[in-house]
């Protein structure tokens, strides 16, 4: 935790910033990024603005699920250096106001971890029990495969144990025993491991599926959070201040019932939201995103959702209808390759069609509605992707710093890297980097940049106001109120690819001035009538709204 901060609320203000240490930066030139150099790269993320990063699995790794498959959870990869070296990396961090959080992949492991491998050699050892075996594939039938692409079934046969053995993603992570108490109390002993070395908190992979049980869906078991609200008691007691994130790809009431009494996770990810903002931009109609919003409200006090656009997976559409999804494939996945199980894997700006004023929107959206938002690396760059590489490492690719050799992300040989850099023509490393984004005042980095701080300046009314929807304007438009005490904060997002004129019922703040924030622009009072507006194709305005004979001051906490 960073000294001297009584805040315990701070991930609600927070801006997060997703990457993997993997593809970030490569400091000694093995052609895979390490720790220190994402050290020397603090500097842009704290430029950037962002409050807080999310480490994706940094573990001992065969890597067959991207470190998503730990074989060794008190270790770091030796690709990304030692955890002296993560250390390092924290406190660089910290020094800077920036906390940092970590993947936890509690749920499973790599079948090349020691306790799988004692486990399946015998069927006497203690290590047996701490996962999940059996005589036949036939129990939970109920649980869904996750993978479809890959899996056919939970159960693989094990030829070493002669048993079955339980996995909820590839074949290749078995799931740990959340019945055996000693693998429970082993998962207490890595928190603390890492806690104690300077993180701030966790992003929970997969956390519905801890628990097996007969007869249910296996997902979201009162067992899965009576452990989690064991896991936050001790978290709280022994390093307050740090938070639980979950990742639980599950509908509202399911995802919300992760926040507990305020006595489970501080966080979780707003999964239903994320593809109904690209189904509301393609079908120019905001009730997609209402309906989502209104179900996902109210939350705790304390707690809040982890809004996104995209990360390191393929964009999933699990928490959307049949058709919801048949549209989604139709609009952006319309190349086969684009599509992974039940997903898009694309990045933000291809699926947008790199198109400049629609990422502006998205992104306006992302900055206002309720929830902490998190950036995916790269993104805020305009990244290309390919995915012609397997699995989702076509969103994974190299960092593009500069238009040196390898975006400048390495000075290993090209064939040695990680994964290739992007050279396709529209999104080509020589002109999508961070170097040339950072000295073009209209790049779509220094906007990325200037709405962050827009963002923290009006940080309690845009990320902590009550949310209140105008539901009788024209469909395409997304217009909503953003309260938190005394500040007022006008959100109106053209949603089309016309021009939309507008006439808002304002006349409650009659004598009131709307002012624009992003530059500052005073409109024309508000009276009793209604008030009139045209928008250009996706646009938006952000408009704070300002009693009469107000100095223009920002009431807010803010800079
Ligand atoms: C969710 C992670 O985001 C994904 O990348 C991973 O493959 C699965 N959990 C399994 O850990």
């Amino acid at each position: 935790m960073m000294a001297g901060e009584n805040l315990n609320l701070w991930y609600r203000d927070a801006v997060f910033y997703e990457l993997p240490v993997r593809s970030f930066y490569d400091s000694n030139g093995d052609g895979v990024g390490d720790f220190q150099g994402l050290r020397l790269k603090m500097g842009y993320l704290s430029d950037l603005g962002v409050d807080c990063i999310w480490l994706l699995p940094f573990y001992d790794s065969p890597l067959k699920d991207d470190g998503y498959d730990i074989s060794d959870y008190y270790s770091v990869h030796p690709d990304y250096g030692t955890v002296d070296d993560f250390q390092e990396c924290v406190e660089e961090a910290h020094k800077r106001g920036i906390r940092v959080i970590a993947d936890l992949v509690m749920n499973h492991v790599s079948d090349q971890h020691p306790w799988f491998q004692e486990a399946r050699k015998d069927r006497n050892s203690p290590r047996r029990d701490w996962f999940v075996w059996s005589d036949t594939d036939k129990e939970f039938q109920q649980a869904r495969i996750i993978f479809t692409d890959t899996e056919k079934s939970n159960w693989t046969w094990d030829h070493v144990a002669k048993q079955y053995y339980w996995h909820r993603f590839y074949s290749s992570q078995p799931d740990l025993n959340y019945w055996n108490p000693d693998v429970r109390t082993e998962m207490m002993n890595v928190i603390r491991f890492w806690l104690k070395r300077g993180l701030d908190g966790f992003r929970c992979d997969a956390v519905p599926y801890l628990y097996e049980k007969e007869g249910t869906n296996c997902e979201n078991l009162p067992e899965t959070h009576q452990f989690f609200k064991e896991v936050r008691r001790m978290i709280d007691k022994e390093f307050p201040g740090t938070i639980l994130l979950a990742e639980a790809n599950q509908w509202p009431t399911e995802a919300k019932a992760y926040f507990g009494n305020e006595d489970e996770f501080h966080m979780a990810f707003n999964f239903p939201l994320m593809p109904r903002i690209f189904i509301a931009v393609a079908k120019e109609d905001r009730v997609p995103i209402v309906d989502i919003i209104k179900q996902t409200l109210p939350i705790p006090p304390t707690c809040d959702w982890g809004i996104f656009l995209r990360n390191h997976d393929e964009l999933t559409l699990e928490m959307v209808t049949d058709e919801e999804r048949d549209f989604m494939f139709k609009e952006y996945a319309k190349n086969p390759k684009m599509r992974l199980n039940m997903g898009i894997r694309r990045r933000l700006s291809p699926l947008l069609d790199n198109d400049r004023r629609l990422i502006e929107l998205l992104h306006a959206i992302l900055f206002s509605v309720p929830g902490s938002p998190i950036l995916y690396y790269g993104d805020e760059i305009g990244m290309g992707d390919n995915i012609y590489l397997g699995d989702r490492n076509g969103v994974r690719t190299p960092m593009q710093w500069s238009p040196d050799r390898n975006a400048g992300f390495s000075k290993a040989d090209p064939e040695s890297l990680c994964n290739p850099v992007i050279v396709n023509p529209n999104y080509h490393y020589e002109a999508v980097n961070a170097e040339a984004e950072s000295r073009l005042p209209t790049s779509l980095l220094n906007w990325v940049k200037s709405m962050i701080k827009i963002r923290k300046k009006y940080n309690t009314v845009l990320g902590r106001g009550e949310i209140e929807f105008f539901e009788n304007v024209d469909r395409r438009a997304l217009v909503f109120l953003k309260t938190f005490e005394n500040n007022y904060m006008l959100c109106v997002y053209n949603l089309s690819r016309k021009p939309v004129a507008l006439q808002l019922d304002l006349s409650r703040f009659a004598g009131w001035t709307p002012v624009e924030v992003q530059t500052e622009s005073r409109f024309p009072p508000i009276g009793e009538l209604p008030y009139f507006f045209t928008m250009s194709r996706h646009s938006f305005f952000w408009f704070k709204l300002e009693p009469d004979g107000s100095d223009g001051s920002d009431g807010s906490s803010g800079e």
